[in-house]
């Protein structure tokens, strides 16, 4: 039987270098957090049955996104910070009589995929190692903890930057942060722990000396590509990070034959699927979870919220907002809308200018609307939510829609037309 996981997510972490009130791990990447990226990458690997989140700076506001958005995951206070072997640390009484493996991460490393935690988690499970650290080949290793081997290229020591030899420091194989430990036979390592180094910190890298001191074997394992172990530290790295997980996904919907106009101007989030044949135009910029059919025409300056499943040959046209709404096959909307909250059956038309007015501020509450199959809406119309426009039924241009409309019925709000004859001439009197 296959050894159970559970993992440590250390996020207590001040992270100074943002200039910001927020945590480092809250903030976001395509409207997701950083943490959140973390978590779905242990959880997408199918292996972990429980996360376990440090938090320290910012506690309550990360605990609130970790409980709101994560049945399998809980938080655990570090208070005061002092290193990130005392942030694992208090996972201990947790975990206390686990019989599995324990793979701990940095909760700020929003590239590393569940693909290759797998392929980590299954290089330890080969091995009969008590100890697998994940390491990572990088030009410039400046700042991260080295890789430290002995004459036979077994791992003997990671040693920190502020603590490394002239000699170290030029070693190019660095410390991802990430581990996976035997938890019966590593734990007690813990216990041991002291700060007596550079930093004064308790460091977690120091389960290494002691897995080794204690005639049990620690092995590394490199990542294939050292971009995924990337931590975020500034809003520069923030905006760099952005940017792999854009190219990245954006290839991969190109090979999967999506048509992309203009990949330097378009932005899809990693939980947006899209069929083939698609084709998104320029400035268009795609966040949260979509599913987009096969033939539709998104753009150019397209914004889809989250929540959007469109079928297929919809079109999306330009300066057009959508946000949960499912729209069905062959309908148009195709300029200046905004569609919310909504569910648009199929052949609907959608005139330039629509809203779906879906919020009341005072109350805070949103509405649906659903409009149905060959409905058509005139321009500059605006539907109250909530609101059902029938089947076939046409709205007048500049309508304020604010009751239910049957189907096959015209739905007209107009003040009437007057016109006033030579007007031009009697102003100039
Ligand atoms: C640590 C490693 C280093 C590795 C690097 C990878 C140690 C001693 N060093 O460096 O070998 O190359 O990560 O990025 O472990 N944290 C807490 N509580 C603390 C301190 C840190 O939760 O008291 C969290 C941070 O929020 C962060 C993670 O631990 O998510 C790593 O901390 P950070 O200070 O960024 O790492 P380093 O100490 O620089
Ligand atoms: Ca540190």
């Amino acid at each position: 039987m296959e050894r159970k996981i559970k993992s440590i997510i250390l996020a207590a972490g001040k992270g100074t270098r943002m200039k910001s009130e927020k945590s480092k791990v809250l903030h976001t990447i395509f409207n997701k957090e950083l943490l959140g990226y973390v978590l779905d990458a242990v959880n997408n690997t199918g292996m972990a049955q429980e996360n376990i989140v440090i938090v320290g700076h910012q506690a309550e506001a990360v605990e609130e996104y970790v409980t709101k958005n994560y049945d399998n995951a809980k938080c655990r206070l570090q208070s005061p910070q002092l290193g990130t072997g005392h942030a694992a640390f208090q996972a201990y009484e947790d975990l206390k009589g686990f019989d599995g493996d324990v793979l701990i991460l940095n909760g700020d490393i929003p590239l590393l995929t569940a693909e290759s935690l797998k392929k980590f988690i299954e290089a330890h499970r080969k091995s009969d190692a008590a100890l697998t650290v994940m390491s990572a080949i990088f030009d410039d290793p400046t700042n991260y903890g080295r890789i430290v081997r002995d004459e036979k290229g077994n791992l003997k020591a990671i040693v920190e930057e502020k603590d490394a030899l002239d000699a170290q420091k030029k070693i190019k194989e660095i410390n991802t942060g990430g581990y996976l430990l035997n938890w019966e036979k590593v734990s007690p390592s813990f216990l041991e722990m002291t700060s007596d180094n550079a930093q004064h910190e308790y460091y977690l890298t120091d389960i290494v000396k002691w897995t080794i001191k204690h005639g049990l074997k620690a092995q590394s394992y490199v990542l294939e590509n050292n971009e995924e172990s990337f931590g975020i530290n500034s809003k520069k790295q923030l905006a760099q990070a952005a940017k792999v997980l854009k190219e990245r996904v954006l290839d991969k919907l190109l090979a999967e034959g999506v048509t992309i106009v203009d990949p330097d101007t378009t932005y899809i989030s990693p939980e947006t699927e899209i069929e083939p044949d698609t084709i998104i135009y320029p400035c268009t910029y795609i966040e949260g979870k979509n599913k987009i059919g096969k033939n539709c025409k998104i753009g150019p300056f397209a914004r889809i919220r989250g929540g959007v499943e469109l079928g297929e040959f919809v079109k999306i046209g330009n300066f057009v907002e959508i946000k949960k709404s499912k729209i069905d096959a062959h309908t148009n909307v195709s300029h200046l809308s905004y569609i919310g909250d909504s569910s648009l059956g199929s052949n609907v038309n959608i005139g330039a200018g629509t809203i779906t007015a879906n919020y009341n501020h005072i109350t805070k509450e949103k509405f649906q609307t659903v409009i149905d199959d060959g409905a058509s809406t005139g321009s500059n119309s605006v539907i109250v939510a909530p609101a059902h426009i029938g089947e076939n039924a046409s709205i007048g241009a500049g309508s304020v829609i604010s009751k239910d409309v049957e189907s096959n019925a015209l739905a007209l709000t107009r003040a009437p037309l007057k016109i006033f004859k030579n007007w031009f001439e009697k102003l100039k009197k």
